[in-house]
Formats: structure tokens, sequence, C-alpha cells
């Protein structure tokens, strides 16, 4: 359940050469069990016809405010009252700069005047129209009466310059829709979170590392994130996107990891380590390279601060959530070491084998506490962050209140 059944929203798209994502915008909503009508501006029509939306709503695309075929299947007030939401995607720069000014001089600015529901922009335009004053302006004009802006995104435009102007992906821009109806029942929750590996020197091109890629915990923290809780998430080397909405904080190593967490641990509610952190590190990092001059070279290795433990073993620390990574032995060493660390869950995993832990899509998981099991049967690791989410809600609250 996405909480976008039944859901009634209108797409305006405005002319810009993200439109064609718009099409795409339109199918996850679709997916995700919203009613989808679609409203275009004449400069939108430029970039992608109207006919693309008719077959993907299966409804007449409204493009014209003064059509009288149009206002008779559907007037542009039914339009608007039947909106439980208007989302602009793309909104360009002189679409935002008609709204600000409360122009109703075609159909979706009139439609934005007449609706008494929420008006989401996602901003899409050239770097220095986005930048200019005038559209900074109305921006503050915009957000001053509740209208939102999401994004845009910054990266590779399509005029070639480099810099904010992109459009948000149509998948984070679901997720920003998913997230305005979703229960909440993490809201107010500071979570404060670590993923991914840590990379231990041996010298200035060379390190310890291990298998994790950070999808568990990315995944996590965007469920997390979704049911309301504020995350920062301090991540070792990955290649994952930021969540929508996740603050990160990259480090390299356990040190570093442990500097991050406890500078920060102080203002959170739930602590959760999924990093692999590694349990050693060499003693002496060589500042140069090593040579290839003898048949084995002995690295000396030093125990690495267990963070986990430490941030458990905290006066009023958080509540906190460890994980366990485990080749054998899966519920007696997750079990031991939930004792041994004084966390209030762990999530223990099989890893090293071929389906499931490290790099793999798919994970299950078997979640101890204190006086209590449950096992989550292999599934994808979005999926499952959804019900391991669930659960550290639901321990959390009876914990915590
Ligand atoms: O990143 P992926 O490829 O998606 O893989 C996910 C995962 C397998 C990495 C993840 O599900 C997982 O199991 N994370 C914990 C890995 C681990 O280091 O487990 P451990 O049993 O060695 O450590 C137990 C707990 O102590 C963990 O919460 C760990 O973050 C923490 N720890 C460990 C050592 C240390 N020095 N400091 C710690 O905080």
């Amino acid at each position: 359940m996405s909480g976008l059944e039944a859901k009634k929203i209108l797409l305006g798209v405005t002319g810009g050469i993200a439109a064609y994502k718009s099409a795409v915008l339109l199918r996850e909503l679709q997916r995700s069990g919203a009613s989808v009508r679609v409203v275009m501006t004449a400069a939108a029509q430029a970039f992608i016809a109207p006919l693309t939306f008719q077959a993907l709503t299966g409804h007449a695309v409204s493009t014209e405010l003064l059509d009288p075929d149009q206002e008779s299947s559907m007037s542009h007030i039914e339009l608007a009252r039947w909106a439980d939401l208007i989302l602009v995607a793309p909104a360009s720069a002189d679409f935002m700069a008609r709204l600000a000014c409360g122009l109703a001089n075609d159909l979706l600015s009139t439609l934005c005047l007449a609706t008494q529901a929420p008006i989401k922009l996602a901003a899409a335009m050239n770097q220095h129209m986005w930048f200019n004053p005038a559209t900074r302006e109305n921006c503050r004009r915009l957000e001053v009466r509740g209208v939102e802006i999401w994004g845009p995104d910054a990266g590779l435009q399509a005029c070639g310059e480099v810099g904010p102007g992109r459009m948000l992906e149509p998948e984070d821009l679901l997720q920003k829709v998913v997230s305005l109806y979703a229960d909440r029942p993490l809201q107010g929750v500071r979570v404060l979170m670590t993923a991914g590996p840590t990379r231990e020197p041996i010298d200035p091109v060379r390190f310890i590392g291990n298998r994790s890629s950070g999808h568990m915990g990315y995944a996590l923290a965007q469920v997390l994130c979704e049911l309301g809780a504020e995350i920062c998430l301090v991540s070792g080397p990955v290649v994952l996107p930021t969540p929508v909405g996740v603050e990160r904080v990259d480090v390299e190593t356990a040190t570093q990891m442990q500097g991050a967490v406890m500078a920060r641990v102080e203002t959170c509610d739930i602590f959760i380590g999924v990093a692999a952190v590694a349990d050693y590190r060499p003693l002496a990092p060589a500042p140069q390279k090593i040579k290839k001059t003898s048949a084995s070279v002995n690295l000396e290795l030093v125990a690495n601060p267990d963070i986990l433990a430490e941030v458990a073993a905290l006066e009023q620390g958080p509540f906190t959530v460890g994980f366990a990574a485990e080749t054998e032995g899966l519920e007696a060493y997750a079990e031991a070491k939930r004792i041994s660390k004084g966390v209030d869950l762990i999530a223990a995993n099989h890893v090293g084998s071929e389906k499931g832990g490290f790099e793999s899509d798919e994970n299950a998981l078997l979640l101890l506490w204190d006086g209590g099991r449950e096992a989550l049967p292999m599934m994808s690791k979005i999926k499952l962050a959804e019900q391991l989410g669930a659960v550290i809600t639901k321990r959390y609250r009876t914990v915590r209140g």
C-alpha cells in the first residue's frame, strides 16, 4: 500500500525538456494507485504531444481555458475541485512567474488559482534562470503562500551547462508524493545511522575493506525517512545516491565513523549500526606505497573502537539497533552480540553465501530483542527495510514511549 490509492492527482506539464519525464512520472503515480488527469500548457505541447498522456490516462488532456468541448466534459472549476493534489512537473521559470503574480491566462494557471488542493512544483530550468533574482523572488512569494517547490536537482543540463536546474527524477518525485500521504509514526524522531563499509589504509593506495555495498543501510534510511524520521546517515564509501530527505556524512575509516557518530549521538533518539565496520586496522599505515621487495609482508593490526557498543553504553543514550553479520551459528552469535554490546534490538543476517547479506539485492533477517524474536524471510532489501522499519518503530515506541 503506497497511500496513493484513490488519490486524485492533477499533473500539470509546462514547457521544458523534462516534459518527456512527466510520462514516466504519470505511470509511476498510476502504478501507486493514484488517479491522474493531465493539463498541459501551450509550451509543453512543443515538447511532448497530449496524445501520449491521453493514451496513458485514458482521458482527454486538458489544454485550453476557453474550449467549449473541454468545458462541457469537465470544466476548469470542476477539475480544480476534483484534484486532491496539483503537481506541476516540470514547472518552468515562466510558469512559476505567472503563478507568483496570480495570473490566470491559461488553463493550468487558472486551475492553480481556483483550487483548494495543495500545489507542488517540480522546478526545471537553466541554472542561470534558477539563480536569477526574479526567479528567487518568485520562489519566495510562492513558498510564503504554501506552494512547495521540489528540486531542482544539480547536474548536467540539457543545455550543456552543469548546475542546479534539472527536474527531480520521476522516482524521487513519486517518493515525495507518497510521503505526503504516508503514515508518519516516526514524525519528530531523530535517527542516526551508519551504512556501507569502512576502509582501513595499509599505505596511500591500499586498504583493508569488505563487501558491504551500503544497499541495506540506504534502503532502511529511505524507509525511516518516509515514516517521518529525521535521518543522519554516516556512510562509508559506496556508489549509491543519497535518499531524498536524508542528511549524509561521508567517512572512510572506522575511527572517522566513530568521530562522526559520537559528535552527533547526543541529539538522536535512535541509533542504528548497519555499517560493516572493520574490527581491526593496520597499526602503522606506510607513508609511501609499499614496494614489492620480499616474498611476504606482515601487517600488525590493532582493534578499532566498537561504535555500536560505545553508543549503547551511553547513559541516557538512544534506542540502539545493531546488525550481526554471521557465516555460521546465526542466532547464537547474534544473541551473544545483542547481550554483550547491550543493544535494544539486533538484526542478524547470513553473509558469505550466494544469496543475501553483502552486495546482493536481497536479504533475510532474524530480529532478536529481550524476550522476543521475528524472522523476516528472503526478499528485496527495500521490502525488508519496510518490514524492519515497522519492527523498529514498534519496539522503539514500546521501550521509549
Ligand atoms: O551493505 P550491504 O551490501 O547491503 O550488506 C548489508 C550488511 C550485510 C553489511 C548488513 O546487513 C550487516 O549485517 N551489517 C553489519 C555488518 C557487521 O559489521 O556486522 P558485525 O557482526 O561484525 O557487527 C555487529 C554490529 O556492531 C554491527 O551493527 C556493526 O555496525 C557494529 N560494529 C562492529 C564493529 C565495530 N568496530 N563497530 C561497530 O559499530
